[in-house]
């Protein structure tokens, strides 16, 4: 076999990186194993969030998601602001660009997502009221759900639609489509199921996930959310467990989870674990230490979850740490980048991919 200088150093790299792990990882860890093998031989979809632009100007960066990924979904690309910037205005150009990157490359394409609190356009302040709320929803999902239609794998519908502590009747966040169109939730799956019949329609949210009070009463809010619109006919065949997780002492995430989980399953719906990522800003600098307890996080929380016959799909919120969000968002105090990734910056694998792969090879998925 010969190597190009490029494959020499990548993997050169990659065994160096894992020169670092504990044995009994290491042993399990070959340098040729990927995410998607694994995944894939048990009916598992892996994959991560991508940008654009940086698919386009990266290519090691592009490379790396063709070699790790069976499934993929847009960071950005597909939210109301970006995808439909003027009322009567809809920009492809970049989600087209993706899902065709995965199509090319044999990956499942999510859709994230039509209502959300965030990224709306500015028009939506001054245009939409509540006489044509309803009607600007139905033409924005019909579009763009109507564009990607049989190509989309699962669309997350609606988008974190609960924040109990806003304190408004069932959990429900004051969000600007909830003050706008009450029943936007309903409207949204209703329109979502009729112009794609075929995709998996997700409710994704995140805190959630944790053993404290607030995930407690969000999954309580969430629960209720799902057996409300299977009483009203609503259609909903999954849940996305965002997975955004801190490292630290004061998080703890298992049972609560696991009950939360076998609950959403007892009402018929499958899940996906659709952003996660492992926050590290409650951490000390040093790096051996970030990894590895940012690694036993993985372990855990994927043991837990992926032990759970209805789970579809991992999806962790990029690939490397190079383009993580936590930079911008919930960023260290101390200024250093987060390591909250399978693949560091220079796009090596970490003891979290380690981690990531061992917990793939122990799911008894198919
Ligand atoms: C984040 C993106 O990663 C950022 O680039 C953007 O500035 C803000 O949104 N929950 C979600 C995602 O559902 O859409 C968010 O993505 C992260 C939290």
């Amino acid at each position: 076999m010969s190597l190009t200088r490029r494959e020499f150093l990548a993997q050169t790299a990659a065994t160096t990186a894992l020169a670092g792990l504990p044995l009994a990882t290491l042993a399990q860890t070959a340098a040729t194993d990927t995410l998607k093998a694994e995944a894939g031989s048990r009916g598992l979809l892996v994959g991560c969030c991508v940008h654009a632009k940086s698919l386009q100007s990266d290519p090691a960066y592009a490379a790396l998601v063709k070699q790790q990924m069976n499934i993929l979904v847009a960071e950005n690309e597909f939210k109301f602001g970006p995808i439909h910037p003027q009322p009567t205005t809809f920009y492809f150009d970049d989600a087209d660009y993706i899902i065709n990157f995965a199509e090319k490359n044999g990956m499942k394409m999510r859709g994230h997502n039509f209502v959300w609190h965030r990224a709306l356009p500015p028009w939506f302040a001054t245009d939409v009221t509540p006489a044509n709320a309803e009607q600007v929803l139905v033409n924005h999902i019909e579009t763009v759900a109507g564009r990607y239609k049989g190509r989309i794998h699962s669309w997350d519908v609606v988008n974190e639609a609960i924040q109990v502590s806003d304190n408004l009747p069932n959990g429900m966040r004051n969000s600007p489509w909830q003050k706008i169109l009450p029943s936007y939730i309903d409207i949204a799956f209703r329109t979502a199921r009729r112009v794609d019949p075929h995709a998996l329609l997700t409710y994704n949210d995140y805190d959630i996930e944790g053993e404290d009070a607030a995930s407690t009463a969000k999954r309580a809010a969430v629960l209720d959310l799902v057996r409300g619109m299977q009483k009203r006919g609503v259609p909903i065949d999954a849940i996305g467990i965002q997975s955004h997780l801190h490292a630290g002492p004061k998080y703890t995430y298992g049972p609560a989870l696991e009950q939360f989980m076998k609950d959403v399953q007892s009402l018929g719906l499958k899940m996906m674990l659709t952003e996660m990522d492992v926050n590290d800003r409650d951490l000390p600098a040093d790096i051996p230490t970030r990894d590895a307890a940012v690694a036993d996080l993985y372990s855990s929380y994927l043991k837990t979850t992926l032990a759970n016959k209805n789970v579809l799909a991992l999806l962790t919120w990029g690939i490397t740490d190079k383009y993580t969000w936590l930079n911008h968002e919930g960023a260290r105090k101390d200024g250093l980048p987060e390591r909250s990734l399978p693949f560091d910056a220079d796009l090596k694998p970490k003891p979290a991919f380690s981690s990531e792969l061992v917990a793939l090879k122990a799911a008894r998925h198919g």
